[in-house]
């Protein structure tokens, strides 16, 4: 599929405005499992017994032992080609935008400015009293973490199932669907919504839709071109400046 690449490029080339939706995929190749895969988190852990509010009302200390072995499995790792090439376009682009689902950080890590963590970030924490995010990179935490202004139980900074999103990402990704001339869907299997609705929505309002992901997903139909192949393959050739 040279032609597409290369159709999927020229597009990315002359756009004025981009955003760029990532899932765990882009991080696949970083060594980050991702939830649904063969090796995904999913299998190993049911996310309703986790990543949830109630969960952690019932057991916060089992859920923040889960984010602790996240917090080392994530540690170590470092951004890929992809993650560099996204960072990379930032300045080259009118208008950009990064819409990331994964919480590992490490767009930011590449060097990512303009971006929304839309299900927050695993090295930030929140107290669930006063309500304060601070960043804590201790690997592990020490549990059970309480805050440093009020004594609060602190949380993971992260949206859990069945939690909505913060309003100022929900508005951010909002116009930024709305504007873009393209948009570039990275490593994500499309299930979970709003992120799930995001690429019907662009489309909708005109954008030409790429996807990048190993597999075909619910959005394929929908999109103006599906690449088949790694992200940390496929994003740097789909980003370079020119020919
Ligand atoms: N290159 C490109 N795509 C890849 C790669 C890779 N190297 N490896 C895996 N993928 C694709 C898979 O085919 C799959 O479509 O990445 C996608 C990963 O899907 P998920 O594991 O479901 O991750 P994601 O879509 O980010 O999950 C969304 O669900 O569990 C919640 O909040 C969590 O943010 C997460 C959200």
């Amino acid at each position: 599929s040279q032609h597409l690449l290369h159709e999927a490029h020229t597009r990315i080339v002359s756009a004025q405005a981009i955003t760029i939706l990532t899932g765990a995929g882009i991080s696949a190749d970083s060594g980050v499992p991702t939830f649904r895969g063969a090796d995904g988190l999913w299998r190993n852990f049911r996310a309703e017994e986790l990543a949830t509010p109630e969960a952690f009302e019932q057991d916060p200390l089992l859920v923040w032992e889960w984010y602790n072995w996240r917090r080392e499995l994530i540690v170590t790792k470092q951004p890929n080609d992809a993650h560099h090439a996204v960072a990379a376009l930032e300045s080259r682009v009118n208008d950009f935008w990064l819409i990331t689902q994964n919480v590992d950080g490490l767009h930011r890590t590449a060097g990512s400015t303009k971006l929304s963590e839309i299900h927050g970030n695993i090295w930030m924490v929140r107290c669930m009293a006063c309500g304060a995010v601070t960043e804590n990179h201790q690997v592990p935490l020490p549990l059970l973490p309480h805050c440093g202004q009020c004594g609060g139980l602190l949380r993971p900074h992260i949206v859990w199932f069945g939690e909505s999103l913060q309003e100022e990402d929900l508005a951010r990704c909002a116009k930024q669907l709305q504007i873009c001339d393209v948009l570039l869907v990275i490593g994500t299997s499309g299930v979970v919504y709003p992120a799930a609705g995001f690429a019907s929505i662009a489309k909708e309002a005109g954008a030409y839709v790429i996807e990048v992901n190993l597999d075909p997903t619910p959005q394929s139909d929908l999109v103006d071109i599906a690449l088949h192949g790694r992200a940390k393959e496929l994003v740097p050739l789909l980003l370079q400046a020119s020919e």
